[in-house]
C-alpha cells in the first residue's frame, strides 16, 4: 500500500488559533527579556525594546510554513536566520542516522534567540542545534516546537514552547513532509501505509 495522507489529527482552524497565542506569548516573553532594564518605568514601560536584538532561527525545511505564520503573530523587530537540517534518511525512517545540521547562523552572541522547529521527536536534531547556538553566548535561548510527540527522547532537549502534545504517530502536513512530500497540505494529519 502507498503512503497516504490518512485522518485528520489537527485541523488548520486549530492550529491557526495555536500560532498565534504561541506568537503572544513568545512576543511578551521576549520584550520582557530584550527591554533595558535600566529605564523609568520598568521593562514593560514607554522605553524603546531592544527588539533588535531578537534573532529567530526556523529549521528548515520543516519549519517552512509553522515559522510563516509564527512570525506574523510577533509584532516586533527580529531577524530571521534559517537553518537546514535533516535527521532522516528519507521517508519515515527512524534508524537513528547521522543528524546534518546545516552551517549554524552567525552573530548570535548576546542576541534573544528563538530557534523554531516543526516537531520534537527522539530530540536528536535539536539538541545538536541548541548546543552549536550556546557555544556562540546568545543572552538567551528559546526552542519553540509546533508539534511534541509524547516518548521518550534520545537526547536531553525541553522546549520552553510547544503548540500541540501528540501521539507518537508518523505525521504529514503544515510542512512535515513523508519523503519530501505533502508538506504544503494544510492540516496536520496521520500517514496511512508508509509499511516501515
Ligand atoms: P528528531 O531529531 O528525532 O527530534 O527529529 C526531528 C525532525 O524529524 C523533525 O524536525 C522532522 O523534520 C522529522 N520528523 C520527526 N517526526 C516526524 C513526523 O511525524 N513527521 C514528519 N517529520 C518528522
Ligand atoms: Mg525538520
Amino acid at each position: 500500500m502507498t503512503a497516504q495522507a490518512g485522518r485528520v489529527l489537527i485541523e488548520r482552524g486549530r492550529i491557526a488559533d495555536r500560532v498565534r497565542e504561541l506568537g503572544a506569548k513568545l512576543t511578551n516573553d521576549l520584550r520582557i527579556d530584550a527591554a533595558p532594564h535600566d529605564t523609568p518605568g520598568g521593562p514593560l514601560g514607554d522605553a524603546a525594546y531592544s527588539e533588535d536584538e531578537v534573532v529567530l532561527i526556523p529549521v528548515m525545511l520543516g519549519a517552512i510554513v509553522f515559522a510563516a505564520d509564527l512570525i506574523r503573530a510577533m509584532p516586533l523587530r527580529m531577524s530571521i536566520k534559517p537553518l537546514v537540517a535533516s535527521s532522516y534518511a528519507g521517508a519515515t525512517t527512524r534508524s537513528s542516522g547521522m543528524v546534518h545540521t546545516g552551517d549554524i547562523p552567525e552573530g548570535l552572541e548576546g542576541r534573544h534567540v528563538v530557534i523554531v522547529d516543526d516537531i520534537l521527536d527522539t530530540g536528536r536534531t535539536l539538541a545538536v542545534i541548541r548546543d552549536r547556538v550556546l557555544e556562540q553566548n546568545p543572552a538567551s535561548l528559546r526552542i519553540c516546537v509546533l508539534l511534541r510527540k509524547l516518548k521518550p527522547r534520545d537526547a536531553e532537549v525541553e522546549a520552553h514552547y510547544a503548540g500541540f502534545d501528540i501521539p507518537d504517530e508518523f505525521v504529514v502536513g503544515y510542512g512535515l513532509d513523508y519523503d519530501g512530500l505533502m508538506r504544503n497540505l494544510p492540516d496536520i494529519v496521520v500517514l496511512d501505509g508508509a509499511g516501515e
